[in-house]
């Protein structure tokens, strides 16, 4: 068992006040907060190594580069990549799904179909509604049911020959619904299309093995799992990353340059163009020690419990509404009281010191399925207590007598 109020101390902001109130931190699915030792290292990082990598012989940018390549490793070995070469920076899930959609483009041609599923955030539909624009290639939507969960017949009968690529999240941002994504990877491949997951809701709950799941490709974001802003990752089987055209071209990503012809650099070089986020892609393996150190069956532990505790406690409010109810649930609960706003009660409980989102979560489609402009979501972390659940339950009584 975990002891929530030394993992706690780990990190500064959650003793921190919020308009006169002790802070309640669920808005974890947006961004998690940070440890500080993920804090520690971004200075430490400024203060003693600060150089650009892979271009000096001074010892500086070799300790740069070292720590850079080292941190590339400790996420080869988290997700369980066959090469290191397999893992490119990146700036985010975003940057990560866009280099994909444009990569595909030289691939994909009209009459080919693209997979996305119902369930996906903006950033994983809009690249591939401009992947089909480009190519003449048509999007297909793996529909869902009531519970927000994807139903898998229908997607047996998507797939067909002219499926050239599939892309689902391993768990939804707006309603928190763990999917199938094992099945449906072996189910792309049966008929010969690429899959790619994207695992930014994923990675702060579980450790994705990319060689079990024999993904294509696996995308998420430093931000979401204790690390910092501004890098994340793509994960990619090197046979397609060899396929696939680099996004950005400068310096870096070359092997040589001249007016008549550049040839590009390899794995994974090719894909890393421009001077990265150093620091960042340095602490992203500080913060994947940290939460190994915690360990993911103590993070899944707590976290189901905060899971259980909040939706029997929500439900005694009267009115209130969960969306998604699927059977495979992480810790995020979408909501919503009738007849009120979301936006007014977020407004309210953020006086009483509740951070919870509000609104359509980047997940439009999702609040047309159901009907509604929006959600209030909580969705919780390993350092989340039942305490501060029930503090979010009693704004949320004031905020109901208020609003109605
Ligand atoms: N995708 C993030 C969220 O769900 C920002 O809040």
């Amino acid at each position: 068992m975990l002891d929530i109020q030394k993992i706690r101390a780990d990190f500064p902001i959650l003793s921190r006040t919020v308009n006169g109130k002790p802070l309640v931190y669920f808005d974890n699915g947006a961004t998690s907060q940070k440890p500080q030792i993920v804090i520690d290292a971004i200075s430490k990082y400024y203060q003693e190594i600060n150089a650009n990598i892979h271009r000096g012989v001074h010892t500086l940018s070799q300790l740069a580069t070292d720590a850079y390549e080292i941190s590339r490793g400790k996420i080869q070995n988290h997700i369980n990549a066959k090469f290191a070469h397999e893992v490119i920076f990146t700036s985010g899930t975003t940057h990560g799904i866009n280099l994909v959609t444009n990569g595909f483009a030289s691939i994909v041609k009209p009459g080919d179909e693209v997979l996305v599923s119902a369930l996906e955030h903006h950033s994983n539909i809009v690249p591939w509604q401009m992947l089909c624009e480009k190519t003449g290639a048509t999007l297909k939507v793996i529909p869902m049911n009531e519970n927000g969960e994807l139903i898998m017949d229908e997607y047996d009968k998507l797939l067909s020959d002219k499926t050239k690529i599939v892309t689902v999240n391993h768990i939804s941002n707006a309603l928190g619904t763990v999917n199938p994504v094992k099945y449906m990877i072996d189910k792309a491949h049966e008929f010969g299309a690429a899959i790619l997951i994207d695992g930014a809701q994923a990675v702060p709950h579980l450790k994705p093995d990319v060689q079990a799941l024999d993904c294509d490709f696996y995308v998420f974001s430093g931000h979401k799992m204790c690390g910092p802003t501004g890098v994340g990752i793509l994960y990619g089987k090197e046979a397609w990353l060899n396929k696939l055209p680099p996004y950005q071209g400068g310096g870096e990503m070359i092997k040589e340059v001249s007016f008549e012809k550049t040839t590009y650099a390899d794995l994974p070089h090719k894909f890393e163009a421009g001077t990265p986020d150093i620091a960042g892609g340095i602490v992203l393996g500080t913060a994947v020690d940290y939460l190994n150190s915690v360990g993911f069956d103590n993070i899944q532990q707590q976290e189901l419990e905060l899971l259980e505790y909040a939706t029997k406690r929500l439900l005694e409010i009267e009115g209130l509404k969960i969306y998604g109810t699927a059977k495979e649930k992480t810790s995020v609960v979408s909501f919503n009281i009738e007849g009120i706003h979301p936006y007014d009660i977020g407004t309210i409980v953020d006086k009483l010191g509740i951070a919870v989102r509000t609104g359509h979560h980047c997940a439009q489609p999702i609040m047309t399925f159901f009907d509604i402009p929006g959600t209030i979501r909580a969705s919780f972390s390993f350092y989340n207590t039942k305490e501060e659940i029930d503090l979010m339950i009693e704004a949320l009584k004031k905020a109901q007598m208020m609003l109605s």
